[in-house]
């Protein structure tokens, strides 16, 4: 196991009709800027229940964070946090909304030039309001860790800071009964593949974390399916275990002392970047690709996971290996997300501009052994063609 130092610090109230207690978390004399979406909160009454939690303290709103947060929208909340000397921020949403709030917090304290910079330039976050987080969408794990990824002009760049990390999330699984069938599968992509890129690289004897992340991925190979399927739908348990399965994914505990790949997303991102495609089904795409390419510095971890995730016990290894790859397409399917970027109708001459966009943000020498070059990723998209 490699050396590591560990500290989650993000207060979790998990379970039904749990929002109310944000009314504890946030002092009471905090001025409070609640930002959020584009109003799903409001039509599922996640909205008139934030707004009850709140009615003791003095607060203020900003909505309108897309999906793929965007800087342009994000530093409009500036003048309104000047304004009333904001000094507490509650996200209440889904990835975009969180992440949104992170850099809108950072924003605010930021005093460079121009506050892309911690994006651009991955000039470390100085200092930054504090955060609370109401989830709706189980996925991406920002509710208790320190990353947001922001969109400017094209560019989907992340950022990373201890400093945005929520002090404190509410996650009520009843909230998420609203989603479409569509972001409920984004959501268990999401998170399956949070744990891939932290477990899918080589064995440093890492065995809880290993264990911790091999839980994971089955119970979302086994609850994923159950929150599209008509009888199970709205089975709050199957709900809380997928929540709770996406926040672990991503909260550093799998991925302390362990290698760590993430080049699935790195390249995930410029496919969302240049064409708008969902977060989750770009990563859906690019890990097939990149567990064939990366199939033989990968291979004892992709046996473990045949094995151990998969129950595949009989055959050679590499027979272990390549019914592990189908299967996990085949859960990508049957979960109803593209594994090809002919499925989400790009092609051959589409993966100049996204290697050049690879090639503009730094993304030369990606995965666990900073062996994905330029080559390597255009080895990756074509595969997945
Ligand atoms: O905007 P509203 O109206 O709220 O609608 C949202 C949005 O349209 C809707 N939604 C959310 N909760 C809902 C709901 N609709 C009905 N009922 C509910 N309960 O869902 C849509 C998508 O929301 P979004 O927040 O964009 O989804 P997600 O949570 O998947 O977040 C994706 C973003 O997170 C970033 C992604 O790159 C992407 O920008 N990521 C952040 C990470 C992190 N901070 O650690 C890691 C991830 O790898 C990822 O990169
Ligand atoms: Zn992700």
């Amino acid at each position: 196991m490699l050396n590591f130092s560990f500290q989650n610090p993000t207060k979790i109230h998990f379970g039904e009709d749990q929002i109310h207690l944000i009314e504890s978390e946030i002092p009471a004399d905090a001025k409070v800027l609640m930002v959020y979406g584009g109003g799903s909160i409001k039509s599922n009454g996640v909205y008139d229940q934030v707004k009850a939690a709140l009615s003791k303290h003095t607060w203020f709103e900003f909505s309108g964070i897309e999906p793929n947060p965007r800087y342009d929208t994000l530093m409009k909340s500036q003048a309104l946090i000047k304004a009333h000397n904001i000094d507490y921020i509650l996200a209440v949403g889904g990835g975009s909304v969180v992440d949104g709030a992170k850099f809108i917090a950072a924003a605010a304290l930021y005093e460079g030039e121009d506050a892309w910079n911690i994006l651009a330039k991955q000039e470390p976050v100085q200092q930054a309001l504090p955060i609370g987080a109401v989830l709706t969408l189980p996925a991406t794990g920002s509710e208790s860790n320190g990353n947001s990824v922001v969109t400017r002009d094209g560019n989907k760049l992340p950022f990373s800071s201890a400093l945005v990390r929520p002090q404190f999330a509410v996650l009520d699984p009843k909230v998420t009964l609203s989603l479409s069938d569509r972001q409920i599968s984004n959501g268990v992509i999401d998170a399956f593949i949070h744990v891939m890129e932290q477990y899918l690289t080589y064995s440093v004897n890492g065995k809880v974390q290993d264990r911790f992340a091999e839980g994971l991925l089955q119970t979302l190979i086994e609850e994923g399916p159950k929150a599209l399927a008509t009888d199970t739908k709205e089975d709050l348990v199957v709900r809380a275990n997928i929540m709770w399965s996406a926040t672990m994914a991503l909260n550093g505990l799998i991925g302390a002392g362990v290698p760590q790949d993430w080049s699935t997303h790195m390249i995930g991102h410029e496919l969302t970047g240049s064409f708008g495609i969902d977060h989750a089904r770009t990563l859906s795409i690019v890990l097939p690709a990149v567990m064939k390419v990366k199939r033989k510095e990968k291979h004892e971890k992709l046996v473990q996971f045949a094995e151990r995730v998969w129950h595949i016990n009989e055959g050679s290894d590499d027979h272990k290996v390549d019914q592990a790859i189908v299967l996990t397409e085949t859960f990508f399917q049957e979960m109803g997300v593209p594994t090809r970027l002919s499925d989400v109708d790009l092609n051959a001459e589409d993966i100049d501009g996204l290697i050049e966009k690879l090639e503009q943000h730094g993304m030369v020498a990606l995965g666990e052994h900073g062996d994905i070059s330029l080559d390597v990723s255009r080895e990756i998209l074509r595969l997945a063609l």
